[in-house]
Parts: structure tokens; sequence; C-alpha cells
């Protein structure tokens, strides 16, 4: 048992011996529905591989540019007009908040309305705005294993989330 792991959240586990099981996580997320509005967060040490799970997933969805990593603009938009699975716009915000330090940049950078949007919401370090993140859909910690796969745990804390989780086989 993990303390402050909600009692009625659903967990899972997972393992990613390497890049190409990330990658196949994200090929089978963003054919989920449920994907299309909702909020991720990714919690791991820098080098866990958030970003990269970020590029996969934003690959697999159809997104053909460059994934930068946020660090240092705290947010990259995308916006897609159509997915593998469905022929509907597609919002994505890719936050990074490792260099967040500013509260009165949430409001001004539109970050309120942004979580207050329909689309994807995926955020790195979300602790570092701890305060102003609403509550997430699905929790990934992702941890380096000493033979250099991922150990990832999964929780979803809404029905959103219980939606994702339940379509990923552990
Ligand atoms: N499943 C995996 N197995 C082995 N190596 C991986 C795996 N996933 C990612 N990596 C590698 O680990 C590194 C992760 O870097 P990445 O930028 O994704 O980390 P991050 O968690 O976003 O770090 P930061 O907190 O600095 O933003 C990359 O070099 C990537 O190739
Ligand atoms: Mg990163």
């Amino acid at each position: 048992m993990q303390a402050g792991v909600d009692h009625h959240a659903i967990v899972k586990s997972l393992v990613w011996k390497d890049e190409t099981a990330t990658q196949l996580f994200a090929a089978a997320l963003s054919a989920q529905a449920a994907l299309r509005n909702c909020y991720i967060e990714l919690h791991g040490e820098l080098g866990a591989g958030k970003t990269t799970l970020v590029r996969h997933l934003l690959q697999a969805l159809g997104v053909t540019g460059r994934v930068k990593s946020p660090t240092y603009s705290l947010l990259e938009p995308y916006q897609l007009t159509h997915t593998p699975s469905s022929p509907t716009p597609l919002q994505i915000w890719h936050f990074d908040f490792y260099r967040f330090n500013d509260p009165r940049e949430w409001e001004d950078a539109g970050f309120r309305d942004i979580f207050a949007s329909v689309g994807l919401k995926l955020a790195e370090w979300p602790d570092k705005a701890a305060a102003f993140v609403p509550r997430a859909d699905l929790v990934l910690r992702i941890e380096v294993q000493p033979d250099n796969a991922r150990q990832v745990q999964l929780v979803a804390q809404t029905p959103i989330g219980a939606e994702l989780l339940a379509a990923i086989s552990a």
C-alpha cells in the first residue's frame, strides 16, 4: 500500500524494458477515446523517461514535427486536425513545470484557462505547481531500474482515468 493513494483509485503496474516498450504503451494509449479530454501527470526523476513517453504518444497521435521538451518554455502546445481514432480536431498541451516558480504566471500565461479547456493535458513535474493543477485523471510514476528498464505505476483518480486504465493491459 502506498500512502496518499486514493482508496478508490485503480492502480496498475507495468515494466517498460526498453524505449520500444514505452513506444508500444504510447501507441495503445493513443487509441483511447478518453484521451481527448483528460489530464495526465508524469512523475519521475530527471531522465526517467517522461518526455520520451510524451514524444511517442504525440507521434502515435499524428504529430509530425519535432516534439521539444518544454523545460524552458514550460508549455508546448499542439493542434491536430484529426487523429487515428477520430476525425475531429484535438488540442494538446505538454507542460513541464520543473522551472515553474512564479505563481502569477499561472494566470498570466493562461494555464488556468488551458486546464479548463477540452483537450489532452500532459504535465511533467506537476509537483512544482501542485497548488494550481487540478486533480489528474491519470498519474504515471516512472522509476529507472538497475537494469535500465522502467517500472511504471499508473493510478486512475477519476472515471476518465479509470476508462484509460481499463484499456491498458498490465
Ligand atoms: N523504457 C525505457 N528504457 C530505457 N531507456 C529509456 C526508456 N524510456 C526512456 N529512455 C531513455 O531515458 C532518457 C529519458 O529522457 P527524458 O528526457 O524522456 O526524461 P525526462 O523524464 O523527461 O527527464 P526531465 O525530468 O529532465 O524532463 C532518454 O535518453 C531515453 O532514450
Ligand atoms: Mg522531460
